[in-house]
C-alpha cells in the first residue's frame, strides 16, 4: 500500500497537475491530447469545484501523484449535480488505491456540499466499484450510455441530457 494523503488544491500546485494529467492520460486511446488543458481551463473559469491531490509520502519528495477534478454539470433541468474528471495517477503510482482514495474524498465532500450527485463518462469495469451505475436514462452527445454512470445522494434519479463545463467545449 503506498503512502499518500489527500488534500484540496493549493496555489502553486497548477503546473504540477498540469503535467501529471498530460501523462496519465499519454498512452490512454480515448484521449485526445486535451485533458490538462481542460483542467486549466476549468480553474479559469471559475468551474473547478474541487480539486484534490495526492501527495506521496515524505520518502517520496512529498510529490503529486494523482489528482481529481469536479465541475458543476446540469442534468437534464436539474442542477446541484457534479461531474467528475479528468482524473489521473502518475503511472508508476498506478494501481495501489490513489484513484481509489481520491473519488472516496471528492464525493465526501460533494455530499457534505449538499450536492445532488455525480456523474461521469468513463469505463464502467472502474468506476462500478466505486458505487457508479448506469441507470440508461442519461445522454452526452453520442457516447453509449454503458460509460454514462452516476452516484446519486438522495432518492433524484438523474435523467436527460448531461451539460459539462465550457472547459469540456462543444459537447459540453
Ligand atoms: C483510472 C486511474 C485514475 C485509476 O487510478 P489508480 O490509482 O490506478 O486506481 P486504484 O488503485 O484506485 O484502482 C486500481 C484498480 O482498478 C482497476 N482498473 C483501473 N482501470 C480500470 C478499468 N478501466 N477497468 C477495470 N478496472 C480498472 C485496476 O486493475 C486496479 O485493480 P486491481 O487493484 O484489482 O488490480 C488511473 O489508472 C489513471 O490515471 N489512468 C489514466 C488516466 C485515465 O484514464 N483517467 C480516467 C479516464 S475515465
Amino acid at each position: 500500500m503506498a503512502s499518500f494523503v489527500i488534500r484540496n488544491e493549493k496555489p502553486g500546485d497548477e503546473e504540477a497537475i498540469f503535467i501529471l494529467t498530460q501523462t496519465a492520460f499519454e498512452t490512454m486511446p480515448y484521449s485526445d491530447g486535451s485533458e490538462g488543458f481542460i483542467v486549466n481551463r476549468l480553474r479559469a473559469d471559475g468551474d473547478l469545484a474541487y480539486s484534490l491531490v495526492a501527495i506521496a509520502g515524505q520518502d517520496a519528495g512529498e510529490a503529486i501523484i494523482g489528482h481529481v477534478a469536479f465541475s458543476p454539470v446540469t442534468v437534464g433541468s436539474s442542477e446541484g449535480w457534479f461531474g467528475l474528471g479528468p482524473i489521473s495517477v502518475a503511472p508508476n503510482m498506478q494501481r495501489k488505491g490513489v484513484g481509489k482514495a481520491l473519488i472516496a474524498q471528492g464525493l465526501d465532500r460533494l455530499r457534505a456540499a449538499g450536492g445532488k450527485g455525480c456523474v461521469l463518462v468513463g469505463d464502467p469495469g472502474y468506476y462500478a466499484r466505486h458505487g457508479f451505475v448506469s441507470n440508461g436514462k442519461l445522454t452526452y452527445a453520442d457516447i453509449d450510455q454503458a460509460f454514462i454512470q452516476y452516484i446519486a445522494f438522495t432518492d433524484d434519479e438523474p435523467e436527460g441530457e448531461i451539460h459539462y463545463a465550457a472547459a469540456f467545449g462543444e459537447a459540453g
